[in-house]
């Protein structure tokens, strides 16, 4: 049964006068749904509630900032599940699994919906930059009220403004990131610690990749936006910063006046009130000696290198587009762990790329071993439509991938395990994050190498550095004592 579609006239009235120039505009919208959700918390007699609900990456996580940010100058007060009367999901598309998820969850949300009249449901981030799955939604979940895209973000206000005025379903997709919108509210969600976009897109094109199709061309933020916008951090009392790209080292090139990654680093480094910087995510390929110098001499920058391999075997890295082999790899490991003995590496892996083969992923393995990460996120090849590695010969069977990743994991495992046990009885630096959720007489924290810390304090440490005593490794954990 499809809905009457009618154009509110109150909506054509407040387009018609919406200002031109985006920060006015956006702040326009925001006034308006203010007023609107004021009118919907009277008739209903309660709050008006709202959910976001992220999936994938560090990037999306920072983009649900943002829109919880606006949501929450709208007057909308957030809750802790979807029993909410605006709900969006921020969805990732890397692997299939993540869209599967979101599809399942739609169903949850259309029943949640029939008993809350007051509920506007909203998809956003990488899935919704595919046609495919826009007419997916279109067609099966009609009932969704808001679909945008990656670069839709910075028009939200306006976007949530139609969706709160339309009876039918809202669809507004950009396709490319041609321009970046600064200063937008935005809700941190923790107090201490914020990540900071420094480039937006990629370039990179790894064949198995629906990245660089979603998230568009690489662009690189100013470096004096970046250092503002720390700086503003840091006067609010945060002291951790995660700078996010999809390839941080190759940040500033394009730029008019273009500048390095670890020139940024260098000049986040002097910020009063930083005290711990981190970035994700590094492309081997990219990786400067300026880059390990600038994190040798830094008392900020956090010992731990996330440093994608994807493969251990030439062969694969090349059909993949890395555009480096295994030789190249091991070496910048062996630069990285003499002037960083004490760095955490960290890796993805990903089993059952198109055309691998048991001395591939025997490369894989050998390679594991021999860098000995700290931890690997291990991923099953997922066939993305539209990258070159989707029609490329030889997919692998699925038992045979199972196979391997299990074989995988088990080496990831064992080396992570035995590399944690070699901080225990030592004392370490750990920042406070939480309270711990399973005992809350302790609190939780990270070492600079990012290893989780558990020990007795309360939640007057959060956000502070202190001096940990790790008196036990227990496999991804150590719990420790306060100095
Ligand atoms: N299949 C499996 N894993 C993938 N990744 C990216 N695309 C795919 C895919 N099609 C993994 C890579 C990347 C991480 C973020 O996700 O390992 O580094
Ligand atoms: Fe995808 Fe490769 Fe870009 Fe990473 S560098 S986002 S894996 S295309």
């Amino acid at each position: 049964m499809s809905k009457k579609i009618t154009v509110n006239p109150v909506l054509q009235a407040i387009m018609n006068e919406a200002p031109v120039e985006d920060a006015d505009r956006q702040e326009y919208f925001i006034a308006i749904a203010k007023k609107e959700v004021e009118r919907l918390k009277k008739e209903a007699g309660r709050d008006m509630t709202c959910c976001v609900n992220t999936f994938g990456c560090q990037m999306n996580a920072r983009d649900s900032e943002k829109i919880l940010g606006v949501l929450e100058m709208a007057g909308y007060v957030e809750s802790q599940d979807e029993h909410a009367d605006f709900v969006i999901y921020n969805t990732c598309t890397v692997r299939e699994n993540a869209c599967n998820r979101v599809y399942g969850r739609l169903g949850y949300l259309s029943t949640l919906k029939k008993k809350n009249d007051y509920m506007k449901i909203a998809l956003c981030g990488c899935m919704m930059q595919e046609e495919h799955v826009r007419k997916k939604i279109h067609s099966s979940y009609p009932f969704v009220d808001l679909v945008f895209g990656t670069h839709n973000i910075y028009q939200f206000a306006e976007l949530l403004v139609m969706a709160l005025y339309s009876n039918y379903q809202v669809v507004e997709v950009i396709e490319g990131n041609e321009k970046i919108v600064e200063e937008l509210p935005i809700v941190r969600k923790y107090a201490y610690k914020s990540g900071v976009n420094i480039t937006f897109g990629c370039n990179n094109f790894c064949s198995y990749c629906i990245v660089p199709y979603v998230r568009g061309r690489e662009k690189s933020r100013e470096p004096k936006d970046i250092l503002r916008e720390i700086e503003k951090l840091a006067a609010d009392g945060v002291v951790e910063v995660m700078l996010l790209g999809q390839n941080v080292n190759s940040y500033g090139k394009g730029l008019q006046d273009p500048i390095t990654f670890a020139e940024l680093l260098r000049e986040v480094e002097k910020i009063d009130g930083i005290e711990r910087i981190r970035f994700m995510t590094s492309h081997p390929k990219d990786l400067s000696d300026d880059l390990i110098d600038v994190m040798a001499k830094s008392k900020k920058i956090c010992r731990h290198l996330h440093l994608p391999v994807q493969s251990g075997s030439s062969r694969i890295l090349k059909i993949m587009n890395r555009h480096y082999d295994r030789e190249h790899y091991l070496n910048l490991v062996k630069k990285i762990r003499e002037k960083l003995p004490d760095v955490a590496l960290t890796t993805d892996i990903i089993v059952g790329f198109p055309g691998e083969t048991e001395e591939d992923f025997a490369d894989t393995l050998s390679l594991v071993r021999e860098v000995e990460y700290d931890s690997a996120f291990t991923f099953i090849y997922s066939k993305r439509t539209g990258t070159p590695a989707a029609t490329m010969p030889d997919q692998v069977p699925e038992d045979v991938v199972k196979e391997r990743f299990d074989r995988l994991l088990k080496v990831v495992q064992e080396i992570s395990e035995k590399k944690a046990m070699v901080y225990e009885g030592t004392d370490v630096t750990v920042l406070v994050e939480t309270v711990n959720e399973q005992n809350p007489a302790l609190v939780t924290g990270r070492m600079s190498n990012n290893s989780i810390v558990h020990f007795p304090g309360n939640k007057e440490l959060i956000g502070t550095l202190v001096s940990v005593h790790l008196d036990e490794c227990k496999g991804f954990y150590y719990l420790g004592t306060q100095n």
